[in-house]
């Protein structure tokens, strides 16, 4: 049950968040880290901007909004590129913070005058929509600061759960059976369009690596020469080794035993998942290991199916909210936790670690599930549908706990690093 009061409290926590994420000085904000990522404080205004058209226009961008319809067109991803937004005449850090406040009192009063029949809120789901909205932004904007050069901006992060140890490299099995793959409104009000409608589906047997893919075992693929040996990659993705001059995880330095994190140089932790790999790189290793990436039917299954009760779990490890002791989420960390320190957090099936710590690839492109029916964001999944993206699922560090389920859907093209991605291997049974 989501109460108005709930939402509120968690639209004001992702609020905290963002203003964390750019409280810095205004040539900072304005700084391209890379083409591939946007000036920080784009993201800051475009959070305002879809804010104020979800909640206050009703998605309707005929509707007066309160920027000029030129500046209010700036923060339209579709126009204009991530690469390009560093030379548009965007709102100074401080009017696009006046201006986001602006939105938020004005929304936090409609939440007020919403329908709340005896604390269950109805038309709640656009609140939702713009509370996933701005935390992805948060996540996207933390992408940036990764790339980032120079004196560092943020700290080592906050303290994890240690390594459990014995698990990198096993598997779990999950039985061939029926499940239900994905969910609905009724049960889950939240859930975005793509994860919608839930259906049952027919899954032959598999294994799944138990925990995700560490660093030490990535360093023994480099070791092992995975690199230089086009057998393991497809033919595509050693095209984009040799363009892109892949060697090691984006970060690694050239001996493999350091890396940088946020600008700040530290020894590589062997037990952590390995992070800033692409869809390409974790193919080839799966294939070095004799093994393959799950599809994200397979990885949903081992994620959130209860073989005894024959039902979903709302979470891998049952019902109760996400917290630190049962995955690693939020952002905090800054980092994925060491395999294994989440015995709590383990899937009807034994799997861990599947929300939180790195984002997995998956075998799978974009695709609706049978039955999708777009939301009021049109054009959040829709365009994206049988693109050049392949699924990630389970959400990294970087995910805040309010926005993740095992339904949850990310994508992207399979040549990206910058994300928080690492691999979980898959078996045919
Ligand atoms: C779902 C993370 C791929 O960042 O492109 C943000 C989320 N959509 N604003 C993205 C999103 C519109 C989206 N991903
Ligand atoms: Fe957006």
């Amino acid at each position: 049950m989501t109460t108005a009061e709930t939402l509120a409290g968690a639209l004001t926590r992702a609020r905290d968040r963002t203003l964390a994420l750019v409280d810095f000085d205004d040539a900072e904000l304005h700084r391209q880290y890379d083409p591939l990522m946007s000036p920080l404080v784009w993201d800051l205004a475009h959070i305002g901007q879809q804010e104020e058209l979800w909640l206050l226009r009703a998605g309707d961008p005929a509707r007066p909004g309160m920027l000029p319809a030129d500046v209010e067109g700036l923060y339209d991803a579709f126009t204009h590129p991530r690469a390009s937004r560093v030379d548009l005449p965007l709102l100074a850090p401080d009017q696009a913070r006046k201006y986001c406040a602006t939105v938020r009192s004005k929304v936090l009063d409609e939440l007020d005058a919403l329908p709340d029949d005896s604390g269950d809120l109805r038309d709640g789901f656009a609140f939702g929509l713009v509370l996933s909205h701005e935390h992805q932004h948060d996540e996207t904007m933390l992408q940036a600061l990764g790339l980032r050069t120079g004196t560092p901006l943020l700290g080592r992060g906050a303290s994890l759960p240690t390594v459990r140890p014995g698990l990198a490299g096993t598997s779990v099995l999950v039985p061939a059976g029926e499940f239900v793959l994905g969910v609905d409104a009724a049960d889950e009000p939240f859930a975005l369009d793509n994860e919608r409608p839930a259906h049952r589906v027919e899954v032959a047997e598999f294994r799944i690596g138990r925990v995700p893919v560490t660093n030490r075992e990535w360093r023994a693929f480099i070791d092992d020469g995975g690199y230089r040996d086009a057998r393991w990659w497809t033919q595509r993705g050693w095209g984009h080794r040799i363009g892109a001059g892949l060697s090691a995880p984006l970060f690694w330095s050239p001996d493999h035993t350091s890396r940088t994190r946020f600008g700040r140089g530290e020894d590589l932790p062997d037990d952590e998942p390995v992070q800033h790999v692409s869809y390409f790189e974790a193919q080839a290793y799966a294939n070095w290991a004799g093994a393959r990436l799950p599809t994200e039917i397979e990885w949903e299954k081992a994620c959130a199916w209860d073989p005894d009760t024959g039902a979903r779990r709302r979470y891998p490890w049952g019902s109760a909210e996400p917290s630190p002791e049962l995955a690693n989420l939020g952002g905090d960390a800054l980092r994925p936790a060491p395999v294994g320190a989440y015995p709590g957090g383990a899937s009807a099936y034994g799997a861990e670690q599947m929300l939180g710590d790195v984002w997995e690839w998956t075998s799978s492109s974009l695709k609706p599930w049978p039955g999708f029916t777009p939301m009021i964001y049109q054009r959040y999944s829709q365009p994206f549908f049988g693109g050049d993206y392949r699924v990630l699922r389970g959400g990294s560090w970087a995910v805040a706990p309010e926005i993740l389920r095992p339904s949850f859907r990310n994508w992207d093209h399979p040549y990206r690093r910058q994300i928080f991605a690492g691999v979980r291997l898959a078996w045919d049974a």
